[in-house]
């Protein structure tokens, strides 16, 4: 039997909450299937190992993932820890160092839930990929700070585009896109402000975009973006933009479908050169850690785009139908309106499996 191994860094905040969830709907899932075999190997990155030994992460943390087929990761930050040594200190140091530089974020309507927008009733009206650059731009890491703690201080936050990172992450959309019936790709940019890095994202897409007649394109700028995602959801399909824009997108399109608590995210290197990353799309949620209320559905999801993406194509199926038929029947956490703890969410999901 085939038998995968698997990261778990669950981390922070309610992110143990969503992973333990998760751990415990994939072996209900292997046992009923009894095709492949997970071996899980848990780490303790995180808030407490920082205060422990003031590293969030060991030095050779993304060479221990390295031996691993996937990571699973729950959420990093934590109240009394400036967000920016947390998130560097963790998941944005495993983003660029495992040049994980594809963030997929599907985004559609599961059965039962309800959108926002009052033109969506269909759920094909709301079924969109968005495809995040995840490894430079906005998200480099350059920049500094100038006459620290002076009147006139000065920082500098420098977003860098490469050439090869910007075509990388466009083709990866354009074959996204491809591989969807409408195959259609809208690239957001922001160039008639952003003058230098946003213009070399559209002159890199219309290079691209020569490789792919198959596929319908279009561009949008970030701001008429936000509109056109609530005004005409249903003209879009895969999105690609730069790492910070398709961050925010990503949050209002998760909010649009239904609640941050489903959204689910793929970290990949395409070119499997790494282990790839599955994430709820949520943080830690400090406001309802350790109250057994945080919705599991986006870190299930995340696990259900794992095994696609490590060839349990079918087992994955079968974790989304499961998952989709107990939401469908109002089995939810509060902020999806029921009044399900996690646990009881995992357990009727797994009960659904062993079921079906
Ligand atoms: P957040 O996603 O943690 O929470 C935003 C709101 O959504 C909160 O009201 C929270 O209760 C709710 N929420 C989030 N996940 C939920 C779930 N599964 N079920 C039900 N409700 C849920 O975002 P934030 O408040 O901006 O950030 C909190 C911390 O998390 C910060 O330290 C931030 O930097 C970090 N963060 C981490 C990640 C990550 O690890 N991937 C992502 C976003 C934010
Ligand atoms: C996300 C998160 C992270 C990001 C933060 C926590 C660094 O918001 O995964 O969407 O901005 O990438
Ligand atoms: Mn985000």
């Amino acid at each position: 039997m085939k038998k995968y191994s698997i990261a778990l860094i669950p981390g922070d905040g309610i992110g143990p909450e969503v992973v333990g969830a998760t751990v415990e709907v994939l072996h209900a899932l292997t046992r009923r299937l009894q095709t492949f075999e997970l071996a899980f190997e848990e780490f303790d990155w995180g808030t407490e190992r920082y205060k422990r030994v003031g590293a969030y992460m060991p030095d050779d943390g993304c060479d221990r993932l390295r031996g691993h087929d996937a990571a699973l990761f729950g959420a990093v930050g934590a109240p009394d820890v400036p967000d920016h040594i947390s998130l560097w200190g963790l998941l944005l140091g495993l983003r660029g160092p495992l040049q994980l530089f594809a963030n997929v974020r599907p985004v559609r309507m599961l059965p039962g839930m309800q959108s926002r927008l009052r033109d969506v009733a269909d759920p094909a009206d709301l079924d969109w990929v968005l495809v995040r650059e995840n490894s430079e731009g906005e998200y480099s890491g350059q920049g500094g700070r100038t006459h620290v703690g002076q009147p006139h201080e000065a920082a500098t936050e420098v977003a860098i585009y490469t050439r090869a990172g910007v075509a990388r992450i466009l083709r990866f959309a354009f074959e996204t896109a491809r591989a969807r019936s409408r195959k259609r790709l809208t690239v957001v940019t922001k160039s008639n402000s952003l003058r230098h890095g946003l213009v070399l994202w559209d002159e890199v897409a219309a290079e691209v975009a020569a490789e792919f007649p198959d596929v319908a394109w279009d561009k949008e700028l970030v701001d008429a973006m936000t509109v056109r995602m609530v005004a005409r959801p249903r003209t879009l399909d895969v999105v690609v933009g730069t790492n910070l824009h398709m961050d925010i997108l990503s949050d209002l399109a998760a909010a649009l479908a239904g609640s941050i608590g489903l959204a689910p995210s793929s970290n990949l290197d395409p070119t499997r050169a790494n282990p790839s990353l599955f994430e709820p799309v949520h943080g830690s949620a400090f406001d309802i850690t350790g109250k057994g209320v945080a919705n599991p559905v986006a870190t299930i999801w995340s696990a259900a785009e794992m095994l696609k993406w490590i060839g349990e194509e079918d087992a994955a199926a079968h974790l989304m139908r499961s998952l989709e038929t107990v939401v469908s029947r109002g089995e939810t956490t509060p902020d999806l309106g029921g009044s399900l703890s996690t646990n009881q969410v995992a357990r009727a999901v797994s009960h659904e499996i062993a079921n079906t």
